[in-house]
């Protein structure tokens, strides 16, 4: 679903620890770079942890605005490039899982943000009800894959689950920590394979991105390392995901 026409994308995965986070973190950098008003929500409502990617510490988050003593607009940060960030609690995991509510409080408040062109979603992985709710909300799924056995059938559990529950057909799929392209090619293709057989579903290849070092090095330090390493080949991966994005 379009918010209000704008753009709302989930960066989501089966599996966790594939690289959600810091995914949807850098490509707000860049689409904030290209002059797209990007805004982030923390989606990971118990470990929640995009305002540690920018290196920031949040005096509010979206819990505030679901209990509702915040305004939303009171609890956005402000990052680099222009791009309004959205941060959730952190690991206060009993507060996790939403409330009809509490969601329909949290859609109130998107709905009310000013004009942007993306809202990018980080969920948390796996499939409990907020990541199929958010998933369920956005206009494009992208999940995130890697070559550990896990996350492969994990990620097909996902598209099960997804397509099952919001009748959804169409996943992007974004493989990560391989070693070049041919390799995620494969492993798309070995996805695939399977849905094709099992599922009435349709996977996009969306693109991948190298193991790079250049990621751990700027993640340790809470940078973004498309800001950091402008030419790391990640950076290049990642950029061409975003001409996609816009395209
Ligand atoms: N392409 C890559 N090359 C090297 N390291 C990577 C790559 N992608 C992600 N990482 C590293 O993997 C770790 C996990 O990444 P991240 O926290 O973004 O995953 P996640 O899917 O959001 O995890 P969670 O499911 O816990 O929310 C981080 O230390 C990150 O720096
Ligand atoms: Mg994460």
């Amino acid at each position: 679903m379009a918010i209000n026409g704008r753009k709302m994308i989930t960066i989501t995965s089966g599996k966790g620890g594939v690289g959600k986070s810091s995914i949807a973190s850098n490509m707000a950098y860049l689409l904030g770079n290209r002059n797209k008003s990007t805004y982030i929500l923390d989606a990971d409502l118990s470990l929640g942890n995009i305002d540690i990617m920018f290196g920031m510490v949040p005096k509010f988050n979206v819990r505030d605005v679901i209990d509702g003593s915040r305004q939303i607009g009171e609890v956005i940060l402000e990052g680099p490039c222009g791009i309004k960030i959205i941060p959730a609690t952190s690991g206060v995991s009993e507060l996790s899982l939403l409330s009809q509510d509490e969601r329909a409080i949290l859609l109130g408040s998107l709905n009310a943000l000013p004009e942007h062109d993306f809202l990018i979603v980080d969920t948390s992985a796996g499939i409990s009800s907020n990541v199929v709710y958010f998933n369920a909300m956005s206009e494009d799924i992208f999940i995130v894959v890697t070559p550990d056995p896990a996350s492969v059938a994990d990620s097909y559990a996902m598209v099960k689950v997804l397509s099952t529950t919001t009748g959804r057909k169409d996943f992007n799929i974004i493989v990560n920590m391989v070693k070049e392209e041919k390799e995620a090619l494969e492993l798309f293709r070995r996805i695939v394979g399977v849905t094709d057989r099992f599922l009435d579903v349709y996977l996009n290849y969306f693109g991948y991105l190298p193991l790079d070092r250049h990621i751990n090095i700027a993640t340790r330090k809470q940078r973004l390392w498309v800001e950091r390493f402008p030419d790391a080949i990640a950076t290049r991966a990642l950029a061409k995901i975003c001409d996609r994005l816009v395209s």
